[in-house]
């Protein structure tokens, strides 16, 4: 298939990647031209110096980027080129607010635009094993289903647009209060002077297992953060979730709190660090 992809970062390089290999031709397309020249090079995909270069011809239109307005900004590039009955598929984390819009805007030039966040980082992007949610019209996903398999585990089709993004959010609301637990338990252990690698031997085939505890316990106790799923990142998706808490009445305590904890991190210098590293805030003692 002819592919555009726009976005070649920590997520979309690899993801593009995938395509490429499962033999479809890709143009990629990246705001600083040195990434997607690199990505064009290394892995034999053609490159595309604007977001209309990459989308031109292509029946699918692929994208990664950062935030809110950098999705408006790529897709209505596309729009301006991409033939009826192309479908555009979103990979960033945004509001649902952006998905609709970008969902209708799509409709009025007969393209199908899916929201499609995912989770799993930056290992699930190299490896190919992400979990995708996703929004928008369903026979436009299973359309574009197989070629997304090249990069997924799973591709689950949650409701009309905008629902892919409020099921990563319910995915973030999930992650920020586990993240405090662990670093609140690492924490405690230490206070307490136990040997925190024999502490997670004891404790992590019951019920405090999680992934963040079989990932994250042991560099939290040793304070190394320096990887991973940034906090500048996660406060970006908090915003949005406690934006979209206002909006629909939930109640969201503690992820206010958590919210407040990050912005601290970010304050320490620590906008690049793993979200882990709401340890870097209680010490050992
Ligand atoms: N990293 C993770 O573990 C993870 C997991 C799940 C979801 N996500 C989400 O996935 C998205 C991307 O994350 P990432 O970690 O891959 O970030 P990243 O490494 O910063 O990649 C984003 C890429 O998009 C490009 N870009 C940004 N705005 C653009 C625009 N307006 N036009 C063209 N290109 C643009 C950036 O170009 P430059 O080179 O110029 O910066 C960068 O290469 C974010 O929404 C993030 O929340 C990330």
């Amino acid at each position: 298939m002819r592919i555009g992809y726009a976005g070649l970062g920590v997520m979309g390089g690899p993801m593009a990647r995938h395509l490429i290999t499962a033999g479809h031709d890709v143009a990629g397309y990246n705001r600083s031209p040195a990434k997607a020249q690199a990505w064009a090079e290394a892995h034999g995909g053609r490159f595309a110096g604007t977001a209309a270069e990459a989308a031109s011809g292509a029946e699918l239109f692929v994208l990664c980027v950062g935030n809110d307005d950098d999705v408006r900004q790529v897709v209505s590039e596309a729009l301006a080129v991409l033939e009826p009955g192309a479908v555009i598929v979103d990979h960033t984390t945004t509001s649902a607010r952006v998905a609709r819009e970008m969902a209708q805007a799509s409709q009025a030039q007969a393209v199908s635009f899916i929201d499609a966040p995912v989770s799993g980082g930056q290992a699930g992007a190299e490896n190919g094993q992400l979990s995708v949610m996703a929004g928008g019209d369903a026979e436009a996903l299973d359309r574009a289903r197989p070629v997304l398999m090249a990069y997924s585990k799973a591709i689950q089709h949650m409701g009309p647009p905008g629902a892919g993004q409020l099921t990563k959010m319910v995915n973030q609301i999930a992650i920020a209060g586990v993240v405090q637990g662990l670093a609140e338990a690492v924490h405690f252990a230490q206070a307490a002077g136990l040997d925190t690698d024999r502490v997670y031997e004891a404790i992590s085939k019951g019920a405090a297992q999680s992934w963040q505890m079989d990932n994250r316990w042991k560099t939290a106790a040793k304070g190394e953060f320096d990887f991973g799923f940034a906090v500048d990142w996660m406060r970006k998706d908090l915003g949005l979730v406690l934006d979209e808490a206002q909006a629909n009445g939930a109640r969201l305590a503690l992820t206010e709190l958590v919210d407040g904890y990050y912005a601290e991190v970010q304050a320490m210098g620590g906008g690049r660090w793993d979200t882990s590293s709401l340890k870097a805030r209680l010490p050992a003692p």
